[in-house]
């Protein structure tokens, strides 16, 4: 999908706030957004949500919240408060517990704009680990059952591989599709296995690209998100 805004979401994977903010201040012209991931959630706190959001580009607070539809619609409500644009859920918690997250979303949100991203099946699963938990079916089936449960509760979008992108595309058109796994051309893989490139996953209809360590890692953090930014033009 080509579209005028910047999709570079950075994963902001640091231990604390000082160093979140401050990469997010040197970053904050060349990239989309931030994403507060649960190291700096569970460290220095949620606190750092408001932080970043200070700065005027929607956060992603990646929190992955799974319990009793209550509990997480409180959780999701005070992320919002703090000023995140987008709350994780695992969809697994099924359609009730995604409603009552959208609920309390919203509420939190006080009219600002809001919205759930749903993780389907984790990109480090394999089929046994699936078969592990219980469930039968392919990973890819798995995510096109869960995107359809997202879509029909109260989602905005879901978080998924660049490998799933064609899969969700056709189950649910309807969701944002917010993509990891991204490496530009010649970059190490790392631990990520379900890789593309930014401009390959963009072609393939991903909305937002989420980028930690080409960004984070590189000598010139900026430099980095610039190039990563033109590639896409
Ligand atoms: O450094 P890298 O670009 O691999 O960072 C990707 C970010 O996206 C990390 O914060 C990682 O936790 C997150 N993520 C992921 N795969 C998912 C969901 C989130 O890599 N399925």
């Amino acid at each position: 999908m080509v579209n005028d805004r910047n999709p570079i979401l950075v994963a902001l994977d640091v231990g604390t706030a000082e160093e979140a903010v401050r990469l997010a201040k040197l970053l904050n012209a060349y990239v989309g957004g931030f994403k507060v991931g649960l190291e700096l959630l569970m460290g220095p706190g949620p606190g750092v949500v408001a932080a970043i959001a200070a700065l005027g580009k929607p956060v992603f607070a990646d929190a992955k919240l799974h319990d009793i539809p209550s509990t997480v619609a409180r959780a999701a409500r005070q992320l919002s408060r703090l000023g995140a644009r987008w709350v994780t859920v695992h969809t697994s918690g099924g359609g009730r517990m995604l409603n009552a997250a959208a609920e309390g979303l919203e509420e939190g949100a006080a009219g600002r704009p809001s919205g759930l991203l749903a993780v389907t099946v984790l990109t480090s699963m394999t089929g046994d680990d699936l078969t592990e938990t219980g469930v039968s079916g392919s990973p890819g089936r798995q995510t096109a059952r869960l995107a359809k449960l997202a879509a029909g509760a109260g989602c905005e979008g879901v978080v998924c591989a660049p490998t799933e992108l064609g899969v969700i595309a056709q189950v649910a058109p309807e969701l944002l599709k917010v993509t990891p796994g991204i490496r530009p051309p010649a970059f190490a893989g790392d631990d990520q296995r379900r890789i593309a490139s930014p401009a390959e996953a963009m072609e393939r209809g991903a909305d937002y690209l989420v980028i930690g360590r080409p960004i984070l890692g590189a000598a010139d953090p900026a430099a980095a998100a610039r190039s990563i930014l033109a590639s896409l033009a």
